[in-house]
């Protein structure tokens, strides 16, 4: 879908007649090629070829929204869409605003999610980004807590609305935005002139020191996939930083006090959520549940009793050593592991060309963390808890 017009002609009748028959060609096992060359005779060639992305954006997009299959969506703006869950968490934040702004709404992934907080306007340059993005509202069945201004962001008046939510691109028709958005962050930090409430999403890499003194940085995480970093205005924020776990939609924040001991790795070894590290949080949620670090500079964490957080995987550990390419083959081969997934943290080297070295026999899985203990180069073998109870009854 490439222009307004093909989205108005796939929204008539004649346009879900099309997806109708593309959904039941697809059904019926056909290949794209055999689809298009059968509906180009019974509808207009353009239309056939817009109506298949459509269809083909809406499978992907099951990932991120409960409704994708009935969504109005362009492959990048899909791609760049928030997911539901994450928008409807953050627009938690604006509980009690009445009008927000979500500048550069793009198909509305934010728009839809606000819209549960406060109304909405969705302003975006694009008009088929800003069209697709009231048509998902009428899919959201929030049409009338969303409105859209097509304008260039940087135009508008901010004036009457007591909240804004930006979410600004990081590419552009010629592709990917290297180091920049846009607009550009510091434009985006400068919104808190007009008003104080603003959130802002960024990538996950998003350097701390870019980031105005004040401001809250959220990461927030799906399951272990660190998704994004929501920016807080002070007005908003709640905590310096935050990790924030979905679907769960638990939340972690600094722990102030001493600083964590650092020991040989004990019985169990912990990988904390990537949005605790990101967060710099590694040490308060040691702190948490009385563990300790194996090197101050590495994110793992341990203990001797077995501790189940859901801000961390935890291994139990069936082999610990200096990390010799020999010795940890050995090791692994008197524990008959065959599979491995190897975590490098903190050592150099080509995965690939380790696990060749590993020579694994066995049926036994386990993960190898790659690590240092006190900066010398160090291996933990671990093996999951249920991995490990599943192969005392002999079922693994
Ligand atoms: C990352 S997407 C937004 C995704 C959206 N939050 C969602 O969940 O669907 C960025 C959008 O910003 C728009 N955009 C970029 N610069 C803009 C500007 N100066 N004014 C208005 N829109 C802009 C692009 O057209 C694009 O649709």
């Amino acid at each position: 879908m490439q222009t307004v017009e093909q989205l108005r002609a796939l929204r008539s009748s004649e346009g879900s007649g099309l997806l109708t028959r593309i959904a039941e060609e697809r059904a019926a096992g056909r290949s794209e090629l055999q689809i298009g060359s059968r509906l180009r005779a019974e509808f207009p060639a353009e239309l056939v070829a817009a109506g298949m992305t459509l269809v083909a954006v809406r499978e992907r997009a099951a990932a991120k929204f409960s409704r994708s299959d009935a969504m109005w969506l362009t492959r990048a703006g899909f791609e760049q869409a928030s997911t539901e869950a994450i928008a409807r968490h953050r627009a938690r934040r604006y509980a009690g605003a009445e009008r927000v702004a979500d500048l550069c709404c793009g198909i509305g992934g934010d728009s839809i999610g606000l819209a549960s907080a406060a109304d909405v306007v969705a302003i975006d340059r694009d008009p088929l980004h800003l069209a697709c993005a009231l048509a998902n509202a009428a899919v959201y069945d929030v049409t009338d807590r969303v409105s859209g201004i097509e304008a260039d962001v940087t135009a508008i008046d901010m004036t009457g609305f007591d909240g804004i939510f930006i979410d600004p691109a990081r590419r552009s028709e010629q592709g990917r935005l290297v180091h920049r958005t846009e607009p550009p962050m510091p434009w985006v930090f400068g919104l808190t002139e007009c008003v104080a409430a603003v959130g802002a999403k960024a990538a996950p890499g998003i350097d701390h020191d870019s980031v105005p003194a004040g401001w809250e940085i959220e990461f927030i995480a799906e399951g272990r996939a660190l998704k994004e970093a929501a920016l807080w205005s002070p007005a908003l924020a709640t905590a310096p930083r935050r990790a924030t776990l979905l679907p769960d939609g638990i939340s972690f924040e600094a722990i102030p006090g001493d600083a964590v001991a650092i020991l040989p790795p004990g019985a169990f070894l912990l990988d904390p959520n990537p949005a605790i590290t990101r967060a710099g949080l590694v040490q308060d949620l040691a702190r948490s549940i009385d563990a300790w670090q194996i090197d101050p500079e590495i994110a793992f964490l341990s203990t001797d009793a077995p501790v189940f957080t859901p801000w961390a995987r935890t291994l139990r550990v069936i082999a610990s050593m200096p990390w010799r390419i020999k010795d940890v083959s050995a090791a692994l081969r008197m524990h008959g592991i065959g599979a491995v997934d190897i975590r490098r943290r903190g050592l150099a080297g080509d995965v690939e060309a380790i696990r060749k070295q590993l020579k694994l026999q066995g049926s036994g899985r386990a993960t190898v963390a790659m690590t240092r203990h006190r900066d010398q180069p160090w291996c933990v073998v671990g093996v999951e808890q249920l991995a490990l109870s599943q192969a005392s009854s002999g079922s693994a």
